[in-house]
């Protein structure tokens, strides 16, 4: 085995650039961590949606996944870190919580996501369809990389906490996301080849330090869903919103590929996701909701809450990307990752 191919194996993302004094100071610890964590009160007094907090929340919650180069996986659960990350998600949380309808029932939640609207202004999935261009398809690509190379990771936390049907039907599902048993198959992997044909660089995190804000929320929330028991019927609320818009924006989105000519591989991410999550769609919320709230019917509002704020945090970003597209600007934050 030559040294490259044990590199290609092992390779964790760079810390990126902080943003502000709560990420330095995440970012310190990890590198240093002799060095006392950034204190709680920063966190209740910063943006909850700004670039400071969602990367401090960010760099936190990799330690859960692949951690960073050069920091000790033993940090992923140190005491001195775990009050900082619950007053950073809390503040998120609080945020979150303060945005979007309380209290509504699953049916209310899901009642306008199953119709596709009519009004495509806000849909980056039918802006990339009609009108397009390859920078910026690889612009969405680079952002939404953040999520698709560990695509169905963080739903995996909320097997445990899930009982007979719900259980078994989430299983199929995330079986799916993982490939059914072929490593070529995994979602994460089909996304991988398509950010290759976008000539984009298919490491792990690599776009991590151009993604703004708006797009680190959408990625941190299912982390936080995915880690707090608590939430599961967020969790579960999350995911079903995502199955139940991806397959017209898949289809949108595969068209967009075709129309670009962006390559088979491109094309192929989205076409799979339009049948796939077809069916994911129904599993989830027959088998998956039903059989939760058949267990915990007192989780209801909090399944209704994951699918709104997916859906909020997803407007956010969706009115972002179209607002910086539309005037012919970059999406992305400058930095050596920029795909322009
Ligand atoms: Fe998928
Ligand atoms: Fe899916």
């Amino acid at each position: 085995m030559t040294a490259t191919t044990t590199d290609r194996r092992r390779t964790e993302p760079a810390l990126p650039p902080p943003r502000g004094p709560l990420s330095a100071g995440v970012a310190a610890v990890l590198t240093a961590p002799h060095l006392p964590p950034p204190g709680v009160s920063g966190a209740a007094a910063a943006d909850p949606y700004g670039d400071d907090l969602q990367l401090a929340l960010y760099l936190l919650y990799e330690l859960h996944y692949r951690g960073f180069d050069g920091v000790d996986d033993d940090l992923e659960w140190d005491p001195r870190l775990q009050p900082l990350r619950r007053a950073l998600e809390e503040r998120f949380l609080g945020a979150l919580r303060a945005d979007v309808p309380a209290g509504r029932s699953v049916e209310e939640a899901f009642g306008e996501l199953l119709v596709e609207s009519t009004d495509h202004r806000g849909s980056p999935a039918y802006y990339l369809e009609h009108e397009g261009e390859l920078w910026q398809l690889r612009e969405y690509a680079a952002l939404r990389s953040l999520y698709h190379l560990k695509e169905g990771d963080p739903h995996v936390w909320v097997i445990p906490r899930l009982r007979g049907r719900a259980k078994a039907a989430m299983v199929a599902v995330e079986y799916d996301e993982f490939g059914a048993g072929r490593a070529e198959h995994l979602h994460a992997q089909l996304f991988a080849d398509l950010m290759e044909d976008l000539g984009l660089d298919t490491a792990y995190g690599h776009y991590l330090e151009v993604a703004p804000a708006v797009a680190l929320a959408t990625v941190n929330l299912i982390t936080l869903l995915g880690l707090r028991r608590a939430l599961r019927g967020a969790l579960v609320g999350h995911f079903a919103s995502v199955e139940v818009t991806s397959s017209p924006g898949s289809r949108r989105l595969a068209e967009a590929m075709r129309r670009t000519g962006a390559g088979p591989a491109a094309e192929r991410f989205y076409t799979e996701h339009v049948e796939a999550d077809a069916v994911h769609e129904q599993v989830v919320r027959n088998d998956v909701i039903g059989g939760m709230l058949a267990d915990e019917p007192h989780l209801e509002a909090d399944v209704a809450f994951g699918a709104d704020a997916t859906v909020f945090l997803e407007d956010r970003l969706a009115a972002h990307l179209l607002d910086a597209w539309r005037d012919g600007r970059s999406a992305l934050r400058a930095g050596p990752g920029h795909t322009g």
